[in-house]
């Protein structure tokens, strides 16, 4: 499928408000050094809707945090537009830099080097609010609002506490209310649950659920874990080698996947029809194992690990194909991967 094809594909997660952040032709490629290129995002499109939750799932190294950093504003694309509210962003000026912060928060995975062990908790929420809210906002009314709205309570009691104070899921919660300080309308949440004991990963997943809800975040949700993608996320992007192999419901995705690549993960979840008490029982659903190494340097990405790789498949990349409405998956040989969805019989 082409890029204006992508465009035309109907995101999963559109039904549930409107469009808020939009990624086209998303590519990023590092420098190695000796004259040697990176390709670590590859023509990735991503909508991010008001109130709804698309995951980004794929192993370590498959551009996932790349993809977040560009659409942070931290990383400049190689390559590819990004338009917040229908507008072209252009991060390149200071202010217009702000005011992108501002809407387009970036929560990290570890709790414990986000956070500055000198300041207090209050410090650290008391900042941001200062910084995108204006001198009239009454700022220690505010900081009681965010570690409120994260359950934080009495919030009196946690306001002067330091990092050291607190457990790996607390601290985690301050970096949801300091990303939440600036009132913003897009969340990047990079791996949020990963570093966490077992024990609290499903309330932090329930805890980023409401804030959706009742914020009416558009929420992008980053993680390896496919269990805990179906277990929220409306929409699911399945990442291998810096490309999207697969997108579509998270429901869909999950029960019946076209792509090798999705096959495979989803073979090496332990529960596939109970994903969700993956998450509760602490058996986090393992990366996809395969025969070779890491993605291929020509033709498709999976083609080193993938059972059904012939000629083709080692010399050309696929391009996403269009199956439904709401699904796409990039491979040669969906009609024998997927008979039934790429016979439209599914
Ligand atoms: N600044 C950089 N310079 C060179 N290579 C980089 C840089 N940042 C990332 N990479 C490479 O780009 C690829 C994608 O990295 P990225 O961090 O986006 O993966 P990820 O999917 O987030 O992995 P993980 O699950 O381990 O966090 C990797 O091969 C990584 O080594
Ligand atoms: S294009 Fe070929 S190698 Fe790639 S996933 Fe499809 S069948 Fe496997
Ligand atoms: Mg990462």
């Amino acid at each position: 499928m082409t890029q204006d094809a992508a465009i035309a594909l109907t995101s999963a997660a559109a039904g549930n408000g409107p469009l808020a952040l939009e990624a086209t032709g998303l590519s990023k490629d590092f420098k190695l050094g000796h004259g040697a290129i990176l390709h670590a995002v590859r023509d990735v499109h991503i909508s991010l809707y008001k109130s709804a939750v698309v995951a980004l799932v794929g192993e370590s190294g498959s551009g996932k945090s790349t993809v977040a950093r560009m659409l942070a504003g931290q990383e400049r694309p190689t390559a590819g537009t990004i338009a917040l509210d229908g507008e072209p962003v252009d991060v390149r000026t200071g202010r217009a830099f702000r005011r992108y912060k501002s809407q387009v928060q970036y929560v990290f995975q570890d709790p414990f080097g986000s956070l500055n062990p000198v300041h207090s908790v209050g410090y650290h929420l008391a900042r941001p609010v200062k910084l995108h809210q204006g001198r009239d906002v009454d700022v220690k009314k505010r900081v009681i609002e965010l570690l409120e709205q994260v359950r934080l309570t009495p919030a009196a009691q946690f306001e002067p506490k330091y990092p050291h104070e607190l457990s790996g899921g607390q601290r985690q919660r301050v970096s949801f209310a300091r990303a939440l300080a600036a009132e913003p309308n897009v969340l990047l949440a990079d791996e949020p649950v990963s570093m966490l004991d077992v024990s609290i990963r499903l309330e932090m997943l329930n805890l980023l659920d409401d804030l959706r809800k009742r914020l009416h975040l558009a929420l992008l949700y980053i993680t390896h874990d496919i269990a805990s993608a179906r277990y929220f996320a409306d929409e699911v992007l399945v990442m291998y080698g810096g490309q999207i192999v697969e997108r579509g419901p998270a429901e869909e995705v999950t029960q019946q996947p076209a792509h090798p690549y999705t096959q495979l993960l989803i073979a090496s979840a332990p529960d596939p029809d109970n994903l969700g008490s993956v998450l509760r029982s602490g058996n986090s659903a393992p990366r996809a194992r395969g025969t070779g190494s890491g993605p291929a340097a020509t033709g498709c990405p999976f083609s080193n690990r993938c059972p059904l790789a012939d000629d083709k498949c080692r010399a050309e990349n696929p391009a996403l194909h269009q199956l439904t409405a709401v699904r796409a998956a990039a491979c040669w040989r969906l009609s024998e991967a997927a008979p039934a969805l790429a016979n439209g019989t599914a």
